[in-house]
């Protein structure tokens, strides 16, 4: 062969390993994005929802209560009060789930001012210990319900500015009174089916 000819080759040599390394950088990519990996959907719902509930918290809660324009109350729909922050989350959570998408989420702490917000169920107690002990993590797990798989998450709930710690450390019904700033306050439970 000459040397032309064998230059050639080389060219079309490079041009093939270059193809096959694409086509199976492509399939790498459509296998990664056939199944996103449950904790990761956990993830991607919490940074939203926690979006949501602190932008709600501090720029409209806190807002209208230092500015004396309106108050929050327990009794928002009756009063003209706003809807505290957690009944914010409970209530998109109730909507969330009229669009058929199966996920719900909701608040629990171990200082309750609501008993009904203490955790509920095995899964929940121990998640909240696990975020109270590292906070920058979800406590993660499979929930069996009947022949429904359920993939839970529980996330730190922090006291991110001072209205959180403000009206829990007074509220009569709180068990706690000495909350501070940056405290685990409780947690953010995420449930979803694995099987939609
Ligand atoms: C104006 C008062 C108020 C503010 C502000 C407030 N909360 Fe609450 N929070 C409450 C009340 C009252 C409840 C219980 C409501 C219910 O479920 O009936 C509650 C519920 C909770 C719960 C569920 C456990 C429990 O105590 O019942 C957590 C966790 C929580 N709040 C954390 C926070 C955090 C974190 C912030 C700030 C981002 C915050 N709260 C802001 C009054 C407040």
């Amino acid at each position: 062969m000459t040397g032309k000819a064998l230059a050639w080759v080389a060219v079309i040599v490079t041009i093939a390993l270059l193809a096959i390394g694409s086509v199976s950088a492509v399939e790498k990519d459509s296998g990664t994005l056939r199944g996103i990996p449950p904790g990761t959907v956990a993830d991607y719902l919490h940074a939203v929802i926690m979006a949501h509930r602190t932008f709600y918290t501090i720029h409209i809660v806190n807002r209208l209560l230092q500015e004396g324009i309106l108050d929050t109350s327990e009794n928002w729909r009756a009063t003209n009060t706003l809807p505290l922050p957690v009944q914010f989350l409970k209530e998109t959570s109730e909507m969330a789930e009229l669009t058929g998408a199966k996920v719900r989420y909701h608040l629990i702490s171990q200082w309750p001012i609501n008993k009904a917000n203490a955790p509920a169920t095995e899964f929940e107690r121990r998640g909240l210990e696990a975020v109270q002990m590292h906070p920058d993590g979800p406590y993660t797990g499979i929930i069996g319900r009947g022949k429904e798989q359920f993939f839970g998450a529980v996330y730190a709930d922090r006291a991110v500015t001072q209205v959180c710690i403000g009206c829990h450390n007074s509220h009569p019904n709180s068990p706690k009174s000495d909350f501070k700033i940056d405290d685990v306050m409780g947690g953010l439970v995420i449930i979803f089916p694995l099987n939609p």
